[in-house]
């Protein structure tokens, strides 16, 4: 029988060591427009590409061993981008959840949806609480996409849910601290980011994750999102392996 080789960086790269690997990695996907206007594309066609890069890194992270992914899909301030790529974006996300819902299932991902969804299309939100509730018992990699998302507006709905349990004597205020904080976000089951990788040069946060990137290492780089590959995730790790992460304490080389 022959086996099917596993061609390279299909296995973790023997220069990034298994143990220290970030158990959850972010990302913004940015750079997408950039891409389609160098290739002489409209813009729309870079989130199409973008598409593809997402799918790939992550398959890499079930194949590395990556338990958790997170990126931002859609910022609560773009919906002031022009009326079509908004539409564009809409239908996209709901046509790619329909289309990989079955390998999703296959690969055993968990798909999560973080962010003001009430404001979505109808649709795209049955579609995506089809997808939440089918995925819900995967357990190889737990995906999470942050749709009309922004870390301000996550923190001021906290606060809003937190005042409402205070009015009511569920809460008493002297017993707020980080964990009961932390159980009113959106992202209360899921554990905060190691890396950030931000694509397309940028160096900002933009709204995303505020209070969970609270100590993620952050990388940039300046490679668009459609062309972000392996090879760029691979370097990516590398750089992170070489941080030391103090968490604000004293570092071990001082
Ligand atoms: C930012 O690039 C990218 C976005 C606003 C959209 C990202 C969305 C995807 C890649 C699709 C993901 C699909 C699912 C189902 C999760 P940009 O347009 O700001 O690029 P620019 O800075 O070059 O203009």
């Amino acid at each position: 029988m022959i086996l099917k080789q596993k061609t390279l960086l299909e296995v973790l790269p023997p220069d990034l060591d298994r143990d220290r690997l970030p158990k959850h990695v972010a990302a913004i996907m940015d750079g997408n427009g950039r891409w389609a206007k160098r290739q002489g594309m409209p813009r729309i066609m870079g989130h199409r590409q973008g598409v593809y890069a997402l799918k790939d890194l992550l398959r890499c992270c079930k194949d590395w061993g990556i338990p958790a992914l997170t990126v931002y899909a859609f910022s609560t301030e773009n919906w002031g981008r022009p009326l079509e790529e908004v539409e564009f974006l809409m239908t996209l996300f709901e046509k790619v959840l329909r289309r990989e819902l079955a390998e999703m299932m296959a690969e055993n991902v968990r798909i999560r949806f973080v962010g003001n969804l009430e404001a979505l299309p109808t649709s795209l939100q049955e579609e995506i609480a089809r997808s939440m509730e089918d995925t819900k018992n995967n357990q190889d990699v737990e995906f999470t996409v942050a749709t009309n998302y922004g870390g301000r507006q996550e923190i001021i709905q906290a606060c809003r849910e937190i005042a409402k349990k205070i009015k009511t004597g569920e809460i008493e205020p002297e017993a707020i601290d980080e964990q009961i904080f932390e159980e009113h976000l959106y992202t209360h089951d899921i554990s905060n980011p190691d890396l950030l990788i931000r694509t397309s040069g940028e160096m900002r946060i933009s709204n995303f994750l505020l209070w969970q990137m609270a100590y993620a290492e952050i990388y940039v780089t300046e490679t668009p999102w459609p062309a972000f590959d392996r090879e760029a995730f691979h370097q990516a790790l590398i750089d992170y392996q070489q941080r030391e992460r103090r968490f604000g304490k004293v570092g071990k080389k001082i």
